[in-house]
C-alpha cells in the first residue's frame, strides 16, 4: 500500500493519499485544500485518484473535493448524513474497494453527525473523532458528547491495539500514533462512563 499523509499548514489539517501498489488506483481522504500538492504526489507515483473519500463535512476537511474530483474523475464518498455533494453514499461497515485495498468505513459521530472513520490494512483514519492526545470537539452544530463517547468507547477502542491511528489534524506530539498508545495515553480515553463523558467534555 502506498500511504502518504499530507500536511496542510492553514489549520494544521491532514490529507492523505492513498494508493494500492499493484493497480495503481488511489483515494484521497480529506483533501483539505491540497489539490495541486495531491496532483502532484499521484502523478510522481503514477496514482489515478478514483475516489475522495471525506471524513466529514466540515470546510476545512472538505476543501477542494470537487475541484479534485473535476480534475480527476473520481467521486465523493460521504456519509448518508453529509448535506454536501457526494456521489456515493456510505454507511457503517461499508468497503470501499481500491484496487485491491480494501477501507472498511466505521460511521463515528460526536464531532459532527457524518462523521466516518476508515481502516484500511492496519491503519485507522479518525478524521476529527480522535486526535493523537486529543478527541474532537463536540460543541459546535450538530455535535454531540453523547454520541462521541459511543464511537470513541464503543467502536475505536475496541479494534486493535496495535493499528496505528491517523487523525484528521496535527494536534498531538507527533503526527501519528498507535491505538494502543493512545488508550494509555490520551486523556479523552480514560475509562469514563458515558455520564462522565458529558461532564468531561463540557469542561473545556
Ligand atoms: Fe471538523
Amino acid at each position: 500500500m502506498i500511504f502518504i499523509q499530507v500536511l496542510v499548514e492553514t489549520l494544521r489539517n491532514f490529507a492523505y493519499l492513498i494508493g494500492d501498489e499493484k493497480t495503481k488506483l488511489a483515494a484521497v481522504v480529506d483533501p483539505a485544500g491540497a489539490v495541486d500538492r495531491i496532483l502532484r504526489l499521484a502523478e510522481d507515483r503514477g496514482l489515478k485518484i478514483i475516489y475522495i473519500i471525506n471524513t466529514h463535512s466540515h470546510s476545512d476537511h472538505i476543501a477542494g473535493s470537487q475541484e479534485l474530483a473535476s480534475a480527476t474523475g473520481a467521486k465523493i464518498a460521504m456519509h448518508k448524513k453529509a448535506r454536501v455533494t457526494k456521489h456515493l453514499v456510505v454507511e457503517d461497515g461499508g468497503v470501499i474497494s481500491v484496487g485491491e485495498l480494501k477501507i472498511k468505513v466505521i460511521y463515528t459521530p460526536g464531532h459532527s453527525p457524518d462523521g466516518i472513520s476508515l481502516l484500511v490494512e492496519d491503519k485507522l483514519l479518525t478524521g476529527d473523532t480522535l486526535f493523537v492526545g486529543e478527541c474532537g470537539r463536540t460543541d459546535l452544530p450538530g455535535g454531540s458528547s453523547e454520541e462521541l463517547y459511543d464511537s470513541l468507547f464503543g467502536k475505536l477502542v475496541k479494534l486493535d491495539d496495535e493499528l496505528e491511528v491517523y487523525p484528521g489534524h496535527d494536534y498531538g506530539d507527533k503526527p501519528y500514533s498507535k491505538l494502543g498508545y493512545e488508550k494509555k495515553h490520551n486523556c479523552t480515553l480514560k475509562p469514563r462512563s458515558k455520564d462522565e463523558f458529558v461532564r468531561f467534555m463540557a469542561e473545556d
